[in-house]
This record gives C-alpha cells, structure tokens and sequence, in this order.
C-alpha cells in the first residue's frame, strides 16, 4: 500500500496548473495582481466596479457606447423576482446570510427561462442577472431578519451605491460610495482560488451557471476562503484596546494560534488590495473620528512583520473599514460574494467558450482483491 509520504498526489494542488485563462493573475513573490493586463492599483486607481466587470467578461476596456449599454443592462437586472423575496421571508432569521445567499441565488434559476444555456449569449446574460441581483439579496436579506422593510433597489445608482443604499435606506455619501467601489473592484479575481476553480468544476460538466455560482458561494462560505473578514473583526472586538495587543498577539502565537487576516497562500509580500483597505481604514477612522479599530490593526500588521515576517491580506483592513461604514459582521463575506461573482462568471464564461470537463484522478490507497464476505459472517 502506497503510505502518504510516497503519494505523488498534491496536497491541496498547491502550485498545479489547472487551467489556461486570460482573466487574472497574481504574482505572489513581487505582490502583483492583474485583470485581463492591468495593475490592480491602476484599476483601483481610475476605474469603476462596472468597468472591471466589462473587462473581466470581455478581456478589454469598454469603449463609452459599450459602457453606458453594460451598465444599463445591469441596472435594469437588479431587481430580485417577488417569490424568491417571499421564499426568503419564511427563512429562520438567524439564518447565515452567505446560506441565505446561495440557496436564493439556487432559487433564482427557476425564475429565468433558459437559464441552463451555456452558449455565450445566454450565458452572458445570465451573468448579468446574477451580477445585478447578488447585492440585492444581501442587503434585503438584512433588512427581512431584522423586520425591516425591503428597500427596492434604485436603478441610478451603481452596485455599489445601491448596496448600501439597500442596506441602509439612505444613499453613501460620494466618497463612501467611491471607496466601496474600489472595496468591490479588488475583490473581484484573483485566479484559481477555491471558489472559482468550483464554478469552473462545475461549469466543465455543462451545467447551468444558476448551478456553478450557487456552488462557487458554499465553496466562499467556508472560514479558509471568505470567512476571514469577519474573523478579524471578531479579533478586533475581542482585544478591546490598542494597550491590549501586545499582550493578545504575544498569547495567541504562543498558543499557535493564527493570526487572522494575516498571511497568504500565494503573496509572499504585502498583498496589494491591503494597500488599499489600509488607506481605506485610516480613511473611515478619520471620518468617523473612531480610531481605535486602525490603530489596533497597524499594531498587529506591525507585530507580525516582525515576529513573523508575515504581512496583512485582503481581509485585514477590510474588517476595520466594513466595521466603521456600519456594515453588519456577517455581511463582510457576501460583499465578497457582490464583488466576485464578477471573477466567477467570467471564469464559468471562459470555461463554457473552450469546455473540458474537469476530472482529474485519485491516487488509490486503499485494500484491493477483497473478498465479498456474507453480512451473517462478518
Ligand atoms: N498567524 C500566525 N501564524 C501564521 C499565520 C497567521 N495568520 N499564517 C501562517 N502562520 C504560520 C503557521 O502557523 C505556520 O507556522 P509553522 O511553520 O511554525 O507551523 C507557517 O506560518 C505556515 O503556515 P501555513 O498555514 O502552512 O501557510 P499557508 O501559506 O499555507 O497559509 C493562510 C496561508 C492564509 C491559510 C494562513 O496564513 C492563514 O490561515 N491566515 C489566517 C486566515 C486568513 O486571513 N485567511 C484569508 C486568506 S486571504
């Protein structure tokens, strides 16, 4: 019997190329991502959320026409069928929003006629629906368990105004509304991470995109993918006090314990979305006039450089800054969800254009030759 230590199987399939793909790439050693050829902080820089996505889904820049007709069509899909919000009514109200998130997004494949096809137009039109629809179902979904009216989505505004303005009831000021668009343009692909690489398993079979992107949300939901965000900020409640974090992070390596929001399976270096969500933190610190939470943060960032060379990812100060713009906890990983359904479809709609089912092999370690013993000698 082949032991563990002899497999040739990759654990994890770190570093297995599993496919080709022209939407995204990081470069862990020199802290790189791009989209379709362009520099994370040059998108954050001068684009928009619904630029990224034309992009991601299209390999290039729309030119303005292009634009303003993309950005039309998901406006126009924002709105969520009245059953599926009826549906969510009946869910328990402590329900977690990322469950409530995938089994709805399940939900809206009975209200879409054709939604099965895999064609790039079909496709492509589905990706736009989910796209539009994901932030509605969230920010109803908070609205609906904690008896609150549903605020209908405002076809004028952007996904990332309407998200808050659906959360809130009342629109983000410009500046806010511009930071949680770059929040929702870093989040939006980073290559073959687990979530995606499920979309493409799933999409690879043939299957409809309803299907690869409610699967792409369970594979999201779990605590090592998406769930770090709201960890961090469960970290930062529990220390309390900047005097405190010394103290916490000295006991917590102590116990071996992981650091939340810190480290990364690929950047190597600082992850250049933390660069943002750093700046964005101090931002909301500064706006709200609550520092704590930012200042606590660059303490930890800084401790772990040097106890552990590790620096802070994504989710680090994206927990400070969702904190301070009033977001509820449990929502920080279905945001994440509103941005990368953008990266999931646009993977679902490269696989689709170029399909190879997805089947690798299992290296056999068990028994074999055994003989079928009667269940009265066993
Ligand atoms: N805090 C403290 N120590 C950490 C750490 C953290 N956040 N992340 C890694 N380490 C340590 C491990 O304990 C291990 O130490 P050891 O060699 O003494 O056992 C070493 O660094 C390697 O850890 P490993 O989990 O194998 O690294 P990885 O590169 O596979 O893991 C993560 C990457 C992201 C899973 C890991 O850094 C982590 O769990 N971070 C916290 C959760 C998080 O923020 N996830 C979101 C990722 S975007």
């Amino acid at each position: 019997m082949t032991t563990a230590t002899e497999s040739t199987a990759t654990a994890g399939l770190r570093g297995v190329v599993a496919a080709q793909s022209s939407i995204g790439d990081v470069n862990g050693e020199q802290g790189i991502l791009i989209y379709q050829g362009y520099d994370i902080h040059d998108l954050a820089e001068h684009s928009t959320f619904e630029e990224v996505i034309y992009l991601l889904w299209n390999g290039r820049l729309p030119n303005k026409t292009e634009l303003d007709e993309h950005v039309s069509k998901l406006r126009a899909n924002y709105a969520v069928p009245d059953s599926v919000i009826s549906l969510m009514k009946q869910f328990p109200a402590d329900a977690d929003p990322m469950d409530v998130l995938r089994t709805s997004v399940s939900a809206l494949d009975f209200y879409d006629k054709d939604g099965h096809g895999t064609d790039r137009e079909t496709a492509t039109r589905v990706a736009i629906r989910l796209t539009g629809q994901l932030g509605t179902i969230a920010a109803a979904w908070d609205r609906i368990r904690s008896g609150k009216e549903v605020v209908p989505p405002d076809p004028g505004l952007s996904i990332a105004e309407n998200f808050l303005y659906m959360l809130r009831g009342e629109k983000p000021d410009a500046e806010e509304a511009r930071m949680f668009d770059i929040c929702l343009i870093l989040h939006a692909d980073h290559e073959l991470n687990a979530s995606t690489f499920t979309t493409r398993v799933v999409a690879g079979t043939l299957a409809g995109m309803y299907g690869a992107v409610t699967a792409g949300i369970a594979a999201l939901a779990g605590p090592l993918h998406g769930g770090a965000n709201t960890n961090v900020m469960k970290m930062l409640l529990e220390i309390g006090d900047l005097d405190k974090v010394d103290e916490w992070v000295d006991k917590a390596l102590a116990e071996k314990r992981k650091i939340m929001g810190i480290g990364h399976a690929v950047y190597k270096t600082e992850d250049p979305r933390a660069t943002w969500l750093r700046k964005f933190s101090k931002k909301m610190a500064e706006k709200t006039g609550v520092t704590k939470w930012f200042e606590m943060s660059q303490r930890i960032e800084k401790l772990m450089q040097e106890k552990k060379g590790m620096y802070p990812n994504v989710d680090f100060y994206s927990a400070s800054t969702y904190y301070l713009m009033g977001i509820p906890l449990d929502l920080y990983t279905p945001i994440f969800a509103v941005s990368r359904i953008s990266g999931w479809t646009g993977h679902i709609l490269e696989q689709y254009a170029n399909n190879k089912l997805i089947r690798p092999r299992a290296e056999y370690v068990g028994p074999r030759g055994l003989k079928y013993v009667p269940l009265d000698q066993r």
